[in-house]
């Protein structure tokens, strides 16, 4: 058959976990292709929550299988914290989880890398979660990664060791060191070894490609979001892969022509984890009443999340870059009662008005310019039907939809997987 994509189209965050599990019905494959444990992909379900950062969030549906694909990087402490937590589920996790032996691991030294690289950044600071996502990935390009392939050799310690040596020297360069006990953090990374070493370790390109052939619907979830693309996103202010549509075929091995919808998923505002540009972010009240309706709140790290009004201009680009075929848009009942409604429509720079994302977004002389919508009151968590949604809601969302020229398919109205709207569009 096919395989679509879901991503993220802001700063991450945008409850794709959520989407992902909602509609895991519909499909016989889930798989993640790219980033690692610096994701938390939260899903609500039958009074549960329940938060994952390597494992793909259809692990709660009886039928489908979950690839962890090659571009993924897997922290195995993490990883063995995540598989003790879904034993409650009893969900036959060693049959319904594959993990590709091209994947990369995350060693501890490269949590303590990280650690020490942005301690060493002072002021500019990526704000990156410290997970080891950047240290891995540079490993990966520098061809000088352990994968999960390797693990299941004898002799994979010798090179552990060789590159822990290498790590701690650069380590000992670092202007700022950390508190992070080495010893510690390995006796934890060897028990997620043997852990990770207990499951189906595949070539998920071969077994995506012949799953296609045989009719099977798979679905890629991404983690992260489209600004925030090693490429695409604001850099430096991003993360270490290609979290947009392309990261799809390279993280899985699956080829552009076999790609069928891609469904974006955003919020009815912006939020953003860490440092960097965020032309539309509300430094007052509203932003925190954002915040709190809305508990922002980092699922990995539990930091505050920024929060703004709704940047079309950064949505369109993100549109593009993808390919976005449907949207869906997350959270518009942490707007209600918010008051007016501000979207960003276009940008003024140095005095002249520009509708396109610009290579820096960080000057201090960027201003949104902004179309304000009347706001409504109505508690709509429980509404199941659009007709029954305020009416300022619904030309909030057709006004989105016109502006960026993609149908929104899906509104959702809570955190729990019943709390969706599906639309015939
Ligand atoms: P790193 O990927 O942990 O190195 O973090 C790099 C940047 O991406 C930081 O600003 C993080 O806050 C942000 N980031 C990484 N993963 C996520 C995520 O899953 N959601 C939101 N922001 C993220």
């Amino acid at each position: 058959m096919s395989l679509d994509l879901l991503l993220g189209l802001q700063w991450g965050d945008e409850g794709k976990g959520k989407i992902v599990d909602a509609i895991t019905p519909d499909y016989d494959i889930v798989a993640r292709f790219q980033g690692g444990p610096n994701a938390g992909h939260t899903i609500e379900f039958n009074g549960h929550k329940h938060v994952l950062h390597t494992i793909p969030s259809g692990i709660f549906n009886k039928n489908s299988k979950n690839v962890i694909g090659n571009g993924v990087v897997i922290d195995p402490a993490i990883f063995l914290t995540e598989i003790n937590g879904l034993k409650k589920f009893n969900l036959d996790i060693n049959n319904k989880l594959l993990i590709s032996k091209k994947a990369h691991i995350i060693l501890p030294t490269h949590k303590i890398i990280d650690a020490s690289s942005e301690a060493s950044k002072g002021k500019k600071k990526i704000g990156s979660t410290l997970k080891g996502i950047g240290p891995t990935y540079m490993d990966k390009t520098g061809r000088n990664g352990i994968r999960v392939g390797d693990i299941v050799n004898n002799n994979w310690e010798k090179k552990y060791q060789i590159l822990k040596k290498k790590h701690l020297k650069l380590i000992s360069n670092f202007k700022q060191t950390t508190n992070l006990n080495l010893d510690l953090l390995e006796k934890e990374f060897f028990r997620g070894i043997k852990c990770i070493k207990s499951f189906n370790l595949i070539e998920s390109e071969s077994y995506l490609n012949n799953s296609i052939l045989k009719g099977k619907k798979i679905l890629a979830e991404g983690a992260q979001g489209s600004l925030l693309d090693i490429d695409f996103g604001t850099y430096p202010y991003v993360t270490s892969s290609n979290t947009t549509s392309a990261g799809a075929c390279s993280g899985l091995g699956v080829p552009p022509n076999k790609i069928k919808n891609i469904r974006g998923v955003f919020k009815a505002y912006t939020t953003r984890v860490g440092s960097g540009p965020f032309p539309t972010e509300l430094s007052n009240q509203i932003g925190e009443k954002i915040r709190d309706v809305g508990h922002e709140y980092g699922a990995t790290t539990g930091r505050d999340r920024r929060c703004g009004w709704l940047d079309l201009v950064a949505l369109k680009y993100s549109i593009q870059i993808n390919g976005i075929t449907e949207l869906n848009i997350m959270k518009s009942d942490v707007l209600s009662s918010i008051g007016k409604i501000s979207v960003c429509i276009s940008y003024n720079i140095d005095g002249k008005q520009i509708d396109f994302f610009p290579y820096d977004i960080s000057s201090k002389a960027i201003t949104p310019n902004y179309k304000v919508f009347e706001g409504w009151n109505d508690d709509i968590t429980q509404i199941k039907y659009e007709k029954d949604l305020p009416k300022e809601l619904i030309e909030y969302i057709n006004f989105i939809e016109s502006f960026v020229d993609v149908p929104i398919k899906l509104i959702s109205t809570g955190p729990d997987r019943d709390q969706t709207i599906f639309r015939n569009k």
